[in-house]
């Protein structure tokens, strides 16, 4: 292990060499299941043929450009994720946090041009927007908000599926609403249908931005495209990053009719965002995504986390929640506990939130390598639940 890195990870340890599919293999030999996708990015698994492919072939001729050219595959990206979210415009840029970043100055350029004092944002308590001084403000944890004030002004935070709570929230001075329609750091917490639509006609009415941060929760991971289609809304914009491209960095901001004209040049912009590289990688995403049949394969995969699981009836399990590949499931121990487990059986997962551990397989996991993670996770909680 190496002393050189900033102490900003309780890091497991383990020195990863090389990955096919669902399985990673350590510097050393171990082999684990891989229940963690690096948090929701590898959508495709490791050493994915195709994502080697392109990226091979497109490193050969161009890499990076800068965004006053266009490239032939963010051409194609910009048709392709239109196309296939519904959405009108993009914006590309490198990740999660800055997708957020984006989606906050459209929101308050959006808002300041109607009322200048129109710049509030709403978000949810238990939220997860980021890091950068902005998102950590938007993200309504208390536990991110020691040490880096003085924070962005202008938001406040409400409770999760509480309509009269956002009801009193959502002022003259509000620009946006802003949610992750499933929580992810925050524990795997799914917003209930209906606060979601009442959510969605009450920025409607009061000329709000109602916004997903889908940076989690987005590109297939759930099942749906985007996870609010599931949930029955669309927003007026949307943030994706993580498994959009599978690996290479990339984040991107989706604009309905409200918001694609808001950014004019000068307003914004970033130096990596959405480069040939990244490009030509998200699109093999994309193809693999609109494969007949792929995302139902992902739906009935999470299905059978979620009843697999269920079924042990391990006394250590309050409930599973999530959709697709985004599940959480509830403990009674501490979450890292289960983690540090499953981990010495050979078997890679995460936590969020106080009692929830994360599973956010490939999404091209194999029913086999499925199998073996929930036999692995299986043994880990029937020895913690006899060891209580
Ligand atoms: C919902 C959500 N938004 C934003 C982010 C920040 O993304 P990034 O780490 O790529 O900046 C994350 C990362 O976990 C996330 O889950």
């Amino acid at each position: 292990m190496s002393d050189k890195f900033l102490n900003t990870y309780k890091r497991t340890g383990l020195v990863l060499d090389h990955g096919i599919g669902a399985t990673l293999y350590t510097t050393d030999g171990k082999r684990y299941i891989d229940f963690t996708s690096g948090i929701g990015v590898n959508s495709l698994g490791h050493g994915h043929g195709e994502l080697i492919g392109a990226i091979a072939r497109q490193s050969a001729k161009l890499i990076h450009i800068s965004n006053y050219f266009l490239s032939e595959p963010s051409i194609a990206l910009a048709e392709e994720l239109t196309a296939v979210s519904g959405y009108e415009k993009v914006f590309f840029c490198n990740s999660g946090a800055e997708a957020n970043e984006g989606l906050i100055k459209i929101a308050r350029k959006y808002g300041s041009s109607k009322n200048p004092d129109k710049t509030g944002i709403v978000t949810l308590k238990g939220s997860f927007h980021g890091r950068t001084v902005t998102t950590v403000t938007a993200t309504g944890q208390d536990k991110f908000h020691k040490y880096f004030g003085p924070f962005t002004p202008g938001f406040s935070y409400v409770e999760s599926n509480d309509l009269a709570a956002l009801d009193a929230a959502l002022v003259k001075t509000t620009c946006a609403f802003l949610f992750e329609p499933i929580q992810g750091e925050g524990g795997v917490k799914p917003l209930d249908k209906a606060y979601l639509a009442a959510a969605a006609e009450m920025c409607a009415q009061r000329d709000i931005l109602f916004v997903a941060d889908e940076v989690q929760s987005g590109i297939g991971r759930t099942g749906a495209f985007l996870a609010c289609e599931l949930l029955g809304v669309k927003p007026d914009m949307v943030g994706v990053a993580k498994g959009l491209a599978g690996g290479v960095p990339i984040g991107a901001i989706l604009t309905g009719p409200k918001c694609s004209e808001v950014l004019q040049p000068g307003d914004h912009g970033t130096t990596f965002g959405g480069n040939p590289l990244a490009a030509a990688a998200a699109r093999v995403v994309l193809a693999q995504l609109a494969k007949p049949g792929f995302l139902a394969e992902i739906t009935r995969k999470g299905q059978r986390i979620a009843q697999e699981v269920l079924s042990w009836h391990n006394p250590l399990v309050k409930d599973v929640r999530g959709l697709g590949l985004m599940r959480g499931i509830g403990v009674t121990i501490p979450p890292g506990d289960v983690v540090t487990a499953c981990r010495e059986a050979g078997l890679l997962v995460l936590t969020a939130g106080e009692d929830t551990v994360r599973l956010l397989p490939p999404l091209v996991i194999t029913d086999e390598e499925l199998e073996a993670g929930l036999a692995k996770m299986k043994a880990a909680l029937d020895v913690l639940s006899e060891n209580l």
